[in-house]
């Protein structure tokens, strides 16, 4: 095994390890009292957001003191080697506050500034999502794989709104547009989780407009690694820091590209 490899399957064991405590500890303190401040008109914070982060931070410390992090709430940690800790603590604050049952722990790692993994971890519903750069994806250690739906009318799509007004508007003009296209189109609240969805085929394709690099480095490696296809709206080439993304199962990608264009 070389050193890569061999790292790598330490640090996809760390990160497993931190998603699966901070999710449970989520899950534990869902519905209870905590408290919830705002980051901007219609953003939250809430204690469990930095309850969450603190435990994943410290967890990667414990093994990898020296380690890159870049966590939501706590923003960039420097570090020297090959690896990047990219940090949603919890993805789907505002369902999370309001006890609506649709969140998840999202963590990913680059290696020299390559996306090499990925987890999301659902407390509520106990899924654990994996992916490994070339190596596929999988749920609860079973491989996963987008759907083969081709149809659009036949497609079950989900979109995501920012906290920013004008972004809000200019995908609401999308929305309008594609929803008369397809079978129906879900607005969930968690980008990292919609992701996932798109990896096993419960959605057939998901797009947001501005999003982080925490909301969607694992959710897209799972999607990648499970047959999909990720790009920006134009079907150009998009990394994990540009802001817009389309997601699907790649056979109705060109067609809602076209959609999104006219
Ligand atoms: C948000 C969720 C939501 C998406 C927003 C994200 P947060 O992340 O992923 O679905 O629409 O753009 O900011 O704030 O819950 O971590
Ligand atoms: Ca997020
Ligand atoms: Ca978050």
């Amino acid at each position: 095994m070389d050193v890569k490899t061999k790292s790598l399957s330490k640090v996809l064991s760390v990160a497993q390890e931190a998603a699966l405590e901070a999710g449970k500890m989520l899950l534990s303190h869902l519905r209870t009292d905590f408290r919830v401040s705002k980051k901007g008109r219609i953003d939250l914070v809430t204690e469990m957001d930095l309850k969450a982060e603190k435990i994943i931070v410290d967890r990667i410390r414990l093994d990898f003191p020296d380690h890159e992090i870049l966590a939501e709430e706590g923003g960039k940690q420097t570090g020297s080697g090959p690896c990047r800790w990219i940090v949603d603590p919890l993805d789907g604050t505002t369902n999370y506050a309001n006890g609506y049952r649709f969140f998840c722990v999202s963590i990913a790692v680059e290696w020299e500034g390559q996306l090499s993994l990925g987890v999301v971890y659902d407390p509520v519903t106990e899924e654990l999502f994996v992916a490994r750069k070339g190596e596929g994806a999988t749920l609860n250690g079973q491989p996963i794989q987008v759907s083969i739906e081709d149809q659009l009318v036949d497609s079950l799509l989900c979109t995501g709104f920012s906290y920013d007004q004008t972004e809000i508007e200019k995908n609401l003009e999308l929305f309008d547009r594609i929803i008369f296209h397809s079978r129906a189109l879900r607005r969930d609240g968690s980008a990292a989780l919609d992701l996932c969805y798109v990896a096993c085929g419960r959605f057939d394709g998901f797009w947001e407009l501005s999003l982080n690099c925490w909301d969607i480095a694992a959710g897209r490696l799972m999607v990648e690694e499970a047959g999909g296809r990720v790009t920006a709206f134009d079907g150009s080439p998009c990394t994990i820091y540009d802001p817009e993304l389309l997601a699907t199962n790649g056979k109705i990608h060109s067609k809602l590209m076209k959609l999104m264009k006219s």
